[in-house]
Protein backbone atom coordinates (compact mmCIF):
# COMPACT_ATOMS: atom_id res chain seq x y z
CA UNK A 1 0.00 0.00 0.00
CA UNK A 2 2.72 2.27 0.81
CA UNK A 3 4.49 4.47 -1.93
CA UNK A 4 7.96 6.52 -1.54
CA UNK A 5 8.92 4.55 1.71
CA UNK A 6 12.27 5.65 2.84
CA UNK A 7 11.96 9.33 2.19
CA UNK A 8 11.53 12.22 4.11
CA UNK A 9 8.62 13.86 4.73
CA UNK A 10 8.59 16.61 2.10
CA UNK A 11 9.44 14.39 -0.57
CA UNK A 12 6.62 11.95 0.25
CA UNK A 13 3.85 14.58 0.13
CA UNK A 14 5.12 15.20 -3.44
CA UNK A 15 5.70 11.57 -4.81
CA UNK A 16 3.42 9.31 -2.36
CA UNK A 17 0.42 7.59 -4.55
CA UNK A 18 1.52 8.57 -8.21
CA UNK A 19 1.98 5.36 -9.70
CA UNK A 20 2.32 5.29 -13.03
CA UNK A 21 -1.11 2.71 -13.66
CA UNK A 22 -2.38 5.50 -11.96
CA UNK A 23 -1.56 8.80 -13.27
CA UNK A 24 -0.84 7.45 -17.04
CA UNK A 25 1.12 9.80 -19.00
CA UNK A 26 -0.32 12.61 -16.50
CA UNK A 27 1.69 14.06 -13.34
CA UNK A 28 -1.10 13.92 -11.41
CA UNK A 29 -3.99 10.56 -11.11
CA UNK A 30 -6.96 12.65 -12.88
CA UNK A 31 -10.40 12.75 -11.49
CA UNK A 32 -11.66 8.87 -12.04
CA UNK A 33 -15.92 9.58 -12.03
CA UNK A 34 -17.27 6.35 -11.68
CA UNK A 35 -20.28 4.32 -10.18
CA UNK A 36 -20.79 1.69 -12.61
CA UNK A 37 -17.32 -0.43 -13.63
CA UNK A 38 -17.70 -2.92 -16.16
CA UNK A 39 -16.48 -6.17 -16.31
CA UNK A 40 -15.45 -7.79 -19.72
CA UNK A 41 -17.17 -10.79 -18.70
CA UNK A 42 -18.51 -12.82 -15.68
CA UNK A 43 -15.89 -15.05 -15.26
CA UNK A 44 -14.05 -11.33 -14.74
CA UNK A 45 -16.56 -10.34 -12.19
CA UNK A 46 -16.61 -13.47 -10.24
CA UNK A 47 -12.44 -12.60 -10.28
CA UNK A 48 -13.10 -9.02 -9.19
CA UNK A 49 -15.70 -9.67 -6.29
CA UNK A 50 -12.67 -11.76 -4.24
CA UNK A 51 -10.80 -8.72 -3.65
CA UNK A 52 -10.95 -5.81 -1.48
CA UNK A 53 -8.14 -3.80 -1.52
CA UNK A 54 -7.95 -0.99 -2.72
CA UNK A 55 -6.65 -0.76 -6.84
CA UNK A 56 -8.71 -3.65 -7.64
CA UNK A 57 -11.43 -2.05 -9.30
CA UNK A 58 -14.96 -3.27 -7.83
CA UNK A 59 -17.90 -0.57 -7.98
CA UNK A 60 -17.99 3.14 -7.35
CA UNK A 61 -18.46 3.01 -3.61
CA UNK A 62 -14.68 1.30 -3.11
CA UNK A 63 -13.58 4.61 -4.93
CA UNK A 64 -10.71 4.56 -8.39
CA UNK A 65 -7.77 5.54 -8.56
CA UNK A 66 -8.17 9.12 -7.63
CA UNK A 67 -8.95 8.05 -4.12
CA UNK A 68 -6.77 5.07 -4.17
CA UNK A 69 -3.90 7.29 -5.18
CA UNK A 70 -4.68 10.22 -2.31
CA UNK A 71 -5.30 7.47 0.68
CA UNK A 72 -2.20 5.94 -0.63
CA UNK A 73 0.28 9.02 -0.39
CA UNK A 74 -1.71 9.26 2.84
CA UNK A 75 -0.30 6.06 4.25
CA UNK A 76 3.09 6.51 3.39
CA UNK A 77 3.28 9.98 5.29
CA UNK A 78 2.51 7.80 8.30
CA UNK A 79 5.88 5.20 8.67
CA UNK A 80 4.14 2.20 10.12
CA UNK A 81 0.60 2.17 8.29
CA UNK A 82 -0.87 -0.31 6.40
CA UNK A 83 -4.07 1.61 5.42
CA UNK A 84 -6.08 4.60 5.14
CA UNK A 85 -9.65 5.00 4.67
CA UNK A 86 -11.60 8.27 3.57
CA UNK A 87 -14.29 10.30 4.87
CA UNK A 88 -16.96 12.56 3.50
CA UNK A 89 -15.79 14.72 6.44
CA UNK A 90 -13.42 14.74 9.57
CA UNK A 91 -16.15 14.25 11.81
CA UNK A 92 -17.05 11.18 9.85
CA UNK A 93 -13.24 10.03 10.01
CA UNK A 94 -13.33 10.48 13.61
CA UNK A 95 -17.07 8.68 13.65
CA UNK A 96 -15.79 5.86 11.74
CA UNK A 97 -12.76 5.60 13.93
CA UNK A 98 -14.01 5.27 17.07
CA UNK A 99 -17.15 3.00 15.65
CA UNK A 100 -14.56 0.04 14.32
CA UNK A 101 -12.97 -0.24 17.57
CA UNK A 102 -15.88 0.06 20.23
CA UNK A 103 -19.06 -2.78 21.00
CA UNK A 104 -21.81 -2.12 23.28
CA UNK A 105 -20.62 -2.38 26.97
CA UNK A 106 -17.42 -0.92 26.29
CA UNK A 107 -15.59 2.11 28.24
CA UNK A 108 -13.58 4.92 26.50
CA UNK A 109 -11.45 6.99 27.46
CA UNK A 110 -11.74 10.67 25.83
CA UNK A 111 -9.51 13.33 26.66
CA UNK A 112 -11.15 16.63 28.14
CA UNK A 113 -9.85 19.11 25.54
CA UNK A 114 -11.36 17.08 22.59
CA UNK A 115 -13.06 18.78 19.39
CA UNK A 116 -16.60 19.55 20.64
CA UNK A 117 -18.75 17.40 18.00
CA UNK A 118 -16.33 14.49 19.30
CA UNK A 119 -18.05 14.95 22.59
CA UNK A 120 -21.15 14.88 21.04
CA UNK A 121 -20.43 11.35 19.22
CA UNK A 122 -19.89 10.12 22.84
CA UNK A 123 -22.46 11.75 25.00
CA UNK A 124 -25.11 11.77 22.62
CA UNK A 125 -24.77 8.37 20.44
CA UNK A 126 -22.14 6.02 21.79
CA UNK A 127 -24.18 6.81 25.06
CA UNK A 128 -27.52 5.38 23.85
CA UNK A 129 -25.42 2.45 22.50
CA UNK A 130 -24.25 1.05 25.73
CA UNK A 131 -20.84 2.58 25.07
CA UNK A 132 -19.51 4.84 28.31
CA UNK A 133 -17.16 7.74 28.14
CA UNK A 134 -15.01 8.87 30.85
CA UNK A 135 -13.24 12.65 30.17
CA UNK A 136 -9.21 13.01 31.11
CA UNK A 137 -7.23 15.60 31.82
CA UNK A 138 -5.29 16.32 28.81
CA UNK A 139 -1.88 17.03 30.86
CA UNK A 140 -2.45 13.37 32.56
CA UNK A 141 0.06 11.54 30.74
CA UNK A 142 0.90 7.88 32.03
CA UNK A 143 -1.19 8.73 35.13
CA UNK A 144 -4.05 7.69 33.18
CA UNK A 145 -3.41 4.02 34.05
CA UNK A 146 -5.82 4.74 37.24
CA UNK A 147 -8.87 5.39 34.76
CA UNK A 148 -8.65 2.37 32.80
CA UNK A 149 -12.18 -0.40 33.92
CA UNK A 150 -12.19 -4.04 32.94
CA UNK A 151 -14.28 -3.07 30.46
CA UNK A 152 -12.24 -0.05 28.97
CA UNK A 153 -11.47 -0.74 25.18
CA UNK A 154 -9.70 2.55 23.71
CA UNK A 155 -7.94 5.76 24.43
CA UNK A 156 -8.56 8.67 22.01
CA UNK A 157 -6.49 11.71 22.07
CA UNK A 158 -5.90 14.92 20.21
CA UNK A 159 -2.61 17.00 20.73
CA UNK A 160 -2.58 19.72 20.97
CA UNK A 161 -6.11 19.94 22.34
CA UNK A 162 -9.02 22.27 20.41
CA UNK A 163 -9.34 25.80 21.46
CA UNK A 164 -7.01 25.20 24.74
CA UNK A 165 -3.91 23.78 23.01
CA UNK A 166 -2.60 21.68 25.77
CA UNK A 167 -0.27 19.49 24.36
CA UNK A 168 -0.37 15.34 25.59
CA UNK A 169 1.82 12.93 26.57
CA UNK A 170 1.56 10.65 23.62
CA UNK A 171 4.06 8.09 24.39
CA UNK A 172 3.34 7.80 27.91
CA UNK A 173 -0.35 7.16 27.27
CA UNK A 174 0.77 4.90 24.43
CA UNK A 175 2.51 2.43 26.94
CA UNK A 176 -0.07 2.13 29.08
CA UNK A 177 -2.29 1.33 26.65
CA UNK A 178 -0.11 -1.53 25.21
CA UNK A 179 -0.18 -2.80 28.86
CA UNK A 180 -3.71 -3.12 29.40
CA UNK A 181 -4.27 -4.10 25.46
CA UNK A 182 -6.01 -1.08 24.69
CA UNK A 183 -6.41 0.54 21.55
CA UNK A 184 -5.10 4.55 20.71
CA UNK A 185 -6.42 7.10 18.60
CA UNK A 186 -5.83 10.52 17.93
CA UNK A 187 -7.06 12.99 16.10
CA UNK A 188 -3.86 14.51 14.12
CA UNK A 189 -5.27 17.40 12.77
CA UNK A 190 -3.22 19.98 13.92
CA UNK A 191 0.10 18.65 13.31
CA UNK A 192 -0.44 16.76 10.63
CA UNK A 193 1.73 13.88 10.33
CA UNK A 194 4.49 15.95 9.07
CA UNK A 195 4.73 17.07 12.09
CA UNK A 196 4.02 14.42 14.89
CA UNK A 197 4.31 10.52 13.79
CA UNK A 198 2.02 9.31 15.56
CA UNK A 199 2.73 5.37 14.22
CA UNK A 200 5.98 5.49 14.88
CA UNK A 201 4.65 6.33 18.62
CA UNK A 202 2.72 3.58 18.39
CA UNK A 203 -1.04 5.17 17.91
CA UNK A 204 -3.51 2.27 16.15
CA UNK A 205 -5.55 5.03 14.42
CA UNK A 206 -4.72 8.69 13.32
CA UNK A 207 -7.66 10.73 12.10
CA UNK A 208 -6.76 14.03 10.36
CA UNK A 209 -9.59 16.26 8.97
CA UNK A 210 -7.79 16.62 5.49
CA UNK A 211 -10.70 19.38 5.38
CA UNK A 212 -8.21 21.75 7.08
CA UNK A 213 -3.81 21.45 5.99
CA UNK A 214 -4.27 18.87 3.92
CA UNK A 215 -6.52 20.26 1.28
CA UNK A 216 -5.61 23.80 2.39
CA UNK A 217 -7.49 26.01 0.61
CA UNK A 218 -10.88 25.85 2.06
CA UNK A 219 -13.36 24.43 -0.35
CA UNK A 220 -13.14 20.88 0.54
CA UNK A 221 -14.94 18.45 3.61
CA UNK A 222 -12.98 15.46 3.89
CA UNK A 223 -11.43 13.02 6.34
CA UNK A 224 -9.14 10.51 6.79
CA UNK A 225 -8.02 7.41 9.35
CA UNK A 226 -4.80 6.24 8.95
CA UNK A 227 -4.07 2.81 10.38
CA UNK A 228 -1.70 0.38 11.70
CA UNK A 229 -1.89 -3.69 11.41
CA UNK A 230 -3.69 -4.43 14.20
CA UNK A 231 -6.72 -2.01 13.73
CA UNK A 232 -6.83 -1.97 9.68
CA UNK A 233 -9.40 -4.89 9.18
CA UNK A 234 -12.06 -3.51 11.28
CA UNK A 235 -11.15 0.05 10.33
CA UNK A 236 -12.06 -1.12 6.65
CA UNK A 237 -14.70 -3.47 7.68
CA UNK A 238 -16.68 -0.47 9.10
CA UNK A 239 -16.08 2.40 6.96
CA UNK A 240 -17.32 -0.44 4.10
CA UNK A 241 -20.51 -1.74 5.91
CA UNK A 242 -21.77 2.42 6.50
CA UNK A 243 -21.32 3.16 3.00
CA UNK A 244 -18.37 5.73 3.36
CA UNK A 245 -17.03 6.98 0.33
CA UNK A 246 -15.44 10.23 -1.14
CA UNK A 247 -16.19 11.71 -4.51
CA UNK A 248 -13.43 11.76 -6.77
CA UNK A 249 -13.61 15.59 -7.25
CA UNK A 250 -13.06 16.03 -3.64
CA UNK A 251 -10.35 13.32 -3.73
CA UNK A 252 -8.49 15.07 -6.28
CA UNK A 253 -8.69 18.43 -4.76
CA UNK A 254 -7.19 16.89 -1.48
CA UNK A 255 -3.90 15.14 -2.88
CA UNK A 256 -3.43 18.40 -4.90
CA UNK A 257 -3.59 20.10 -1.78
CA UNK A 258 -1.39 17.52 -0.12
CA UNK A 259 1.53 17.93 -2.65
CA UNK A 260 2.21 21.35 -0.87
CA UNK A 261 1.43 20.68 2.40
CA UNK A 262 4.91 20.96 3.50
CA UNK A 263 6.04 24.86 2.09
CA UNK A 264 2.73 25.80 3.15
CA UNK A 265 3.01 24.40 6.73
CA UNK A 266 6.27 25.78 7.18
CA UNK A 267 4.72 29.14 5.94
CA UNK A 268 2.10 28.70 8.49
CA UNK A 269 4.50 27.31 11.78
CA UNK A 270 7.28 30.86 10.64
CA UNK A 271 3.98 33.47 10.42
CA UNK A 272 2.02 31.57 13.78
CA UNK A 273 5.47 31.96 15.90
CA UNK A 274 6.46 35.51 14.94
CA UNK A 275 2.34 36.32 15.65
CA UNK A 276 2.23 34.33 18.75
CA UNK A 277 5.61 36.26 20.15
CA UNK A 278 4.52 39.49 19.14
CA UNK A 279 1.44 39.13 21.17
CA UNK A 280 3.29 38.14 24.03
CA UNK A 281 4.86 41.41 24.62
CA UNK A 282 1.28 43.43 23.97
CA UNK A 283 0.03 44.64 27.26
CA UNK A 284 -3.40 44.01 26.17
CA UNK A 285 -3.08 40.18 26.16
CA UNK A 286 -3.10 37.69 29.08
CA UNK A 287 -1.50 34.72 27.54
CA UNK A 288 -0.61 33.06 24.24
CA UNK A 289 -1.68 29.59 24.12
CA UNK A 290 0.67 28.18 21.71
CA UNK A 291 2.17 24.72 22.13
CA UNK A 292 5.28 26.10 21.02
CA UNK A 293 5.49 29.17 23.30
CA UNK A 294 5.99 28.30 27.00
CA UNK A 295 2.80 29.59 28.57
CA UNK A 296 0.94 26.54 27.01
CA UNK A 297 0.56 23.67 28.51
CA UNK A 298 2.75 20.99 27.80
CA UNK A 299 4.84 23.14 26.20
CA UNK A 300 7.52 20.98 27.10
CA UNK A 301 6.03 17.66 25.36
CA UNK A 302 5.82 20.00 22.26
CA UNK A 303 9.52 20.75 22.03
CA UNK A 304 10.03 16.57 22.60
CA UNK A 305 7.72 15.00 20.20
CA UNK A 306 6.76 17.66 17.25
CA UNK A 307 8.77 18.27 14.34
CA UNK A 308 7.05 22.29 13.91
CA UNK A 309 3.78 24.11 14.45
CA UNK A 310 0.49 24.75 12.60
CA UNK A 311 -1.05 27.87 12.44
CA UNK A 312 -3.38 27.79 15.01
CA UNK A 313 -3.19 29.08 18.27
CA UNK A 314 -5.43 31.09 21.08
CA UNK A 315 -4.83 33.59 23.03
CA UNK A 316 -6.70 35.65 26.25
CA UNK A 317 -6.96 39.14 26.68
CA UNK A 318 -6.30 40.95 29.86
CA UNK A 319 -9.80 41.95 30.11
CA UNK A 320 -11.72 38.94 29.72
CA UNK A 321 -14.56 39.23 28.82
CA UNK A 322 -16.55 37.72 25.99
CA UNK A 323 -17.62 41.66 24.97
CA UNK A 324 -13.76 42.49 25.02
CA UNK A 325 -13.34 39.81 22.63
CA UNK A 326 -15.97 39.96 20.48
CA UNK A 327 -15.05 44.02 19.95
CA UNK A 328 -11.05 42.99 18.99
CA UNK A 329 -12.42 39.99 16.48
CA UNK A 330 -14.38 42.64 15.14
CA UNK A 331 -12.11 45.64 14.25
CA UNK A 332 -10.17 42.95 12.38
CA UNK A 333 -9.70 43.48 8.56
CA UNK A 334 -7.35 40.52 7.62
CA UNK A 335 -9.14 37.70 9.41
CA UNK A 336 -12.36 36.39 8.48
CA UNK A 337 -15.03 35.18 11.10
CA UNK A 338 -15.25 31.63 10.43
CA UNK A 339 -14.97 28.09 11.64
CA UNK A 340 -12.57 25.54 10.40
CA UNK A 341 -8.83 26.60 10.02
CA UNK A 342 -5.97 25.35 7.41
CA UNK A 343 -6.90 26.80 4.68
CA UNK A 344 -4.21 29.76 3.27
CA UNK A 345 -6.19 32.59 4.95
CA UNK A 346 -6.25 33.77 8.31
CA UNK A 347 -9.57 33.28 10.86
CA UNK A 348 -10.05 34.76 14.23
CA UNK A 349 -12.94 33.51 16.30
CA UNK A 350 -13.88 33.87 19.86
CA UNK A 351 -14.60 30.71 21.63
CA UNK A 352 -15.68 29.67 24.99
CA UNK A 353 -13.91 26.12 25.82
CA UNK A 354 -15.69 26.28 29.65
CA UNK A 355 -18.44 25.11 27.12
CA UNK A 356 -16.90 22.22 26.02
CA UNK A 357 -15.00 20.94 29.45
CA UNK A 358 -16.02 18.41 32.22
CA UNK A 359 -13.52 16.68 33.82
CA UNK A 360 -11.43 19.60 34.72
CA UNK A 361 -11.66 23.49 34.98
CA UNK A 362 -9.32 24.59 32.20
CA UNK A 363 -9.15 27.68 34.22
CA UNK A 364 -9.76 30.38 31.29
CA UNK A 365 -12.37 32.29 30.28
CA UNK A 366 -12.76 33.61 26.24
CA UNK A 367 -10.09 32.71 23.95
CA UNK A 368 -9.70 34.73 20.79
CA UNK A 369 -8.60 31.61 18.48
CA UNK A 370 -5.97 32.93 15.39
CA UNK A 371 -5.28 30.61 12.28
CA UNK A 372 -2.68 32.41 11.34
CA UNK A 373 -2.56 32.53 7.06
CA UNK A 374 -0.31 32.95 4.10
CA UNK A 375 -0.29 36.35 4.05
CA UNK A 376 2.32 38.71 4.90
CA UNK A 377 2.71 38.55 9.08
CA UNK A 378 3.44 42.32 9.33
CA UNK A 379 0.59 43.17 7.66
CA UNK A 380 -1.84 40.47 10.07
CA UNK A 381 0.52 42.17 13.26
CA UNK A 382 -0.40 45.75 12.01
CA UNK A 383 -4.10 44.42 11.89
CA UNK A 384 -3.50 43.08 15.11
CA UNK A 385 -2.65 45.75 16.44
CA UNK A 386 -5.11 48.27 15.52
CA UNK A 387 -7.77 46.18 16.72
CA UNK A 388 -5.73 45.93 20.10
CA UNK A 389 -5.40 49.48 20.06
CA UNK A 390 -9.41 49.83 20.24
CA UNK A 391 -10.05 48.22 23.10
C1 LIG B 1 -9.45 19.04 15.59
C2 LIG B 1 -10.58 18.80 14.64
N1 LIG B 1 -10.91 17.53 14.36
C3 LIG B 1 -11.93 17.25 13.51
C4 LIG B 1 -12.64 18.25 12.90
C5 LIG B 1 -13.78 17.89 12.00
O1 LIG B 1 -13.46 18.08 10.67
P1 LIG B 1 -14.61 18.39 9.61
O2 LIG B 1 -14.98 19.83 9.79
O3 LIG B 1 -13.96 18.09 8.30
O4 LIG B 1 -15.76 17.49 9.90
C6 LIG B 1 -12.31 19.59 13.15
C7 LIG B 1 -13.06 20.68 12.50
O5 LIG B 1 -12.94 21.83 12.86
C8 LIG B 1 -11.27 19.86 14.05
O6 LIG B 1 -10.93 21.13 14.36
Amino acid sequence: MKDGGGTRPATTVVQGGRRPEWTGAAVNTPVWRASTILYPDTAALKEGLKTNADGDWFYGRRGTPTQWSFAEALTALDPGAVGTMLYPSGAAAVAGALLSVLHPGDHLLMVDSAYDPTRRLCDAYLAQRGITTTYYDPLIGGGIDALVRPETRAIFMESPGSLTFEVQDVPAIVAVAKARGLTTLIDNTWATPLYLSVMEMGVDLSIVACTKYIVGHSDVMLGSVTSGAATWDALRLTAQVLGQCVSPDDAYLAARGLRTLAVRMAKHCDSGLTVAHWLQDQPQVARVLHPAVNDCPGHDLFVRDFEGSAGLFGFELADGSPEAAAKFVDALHHFGIGYSWGGYESLALPVEPSRCRSAVDWGGGTIIRLHIGLEDPRDLIADLSQALSQL
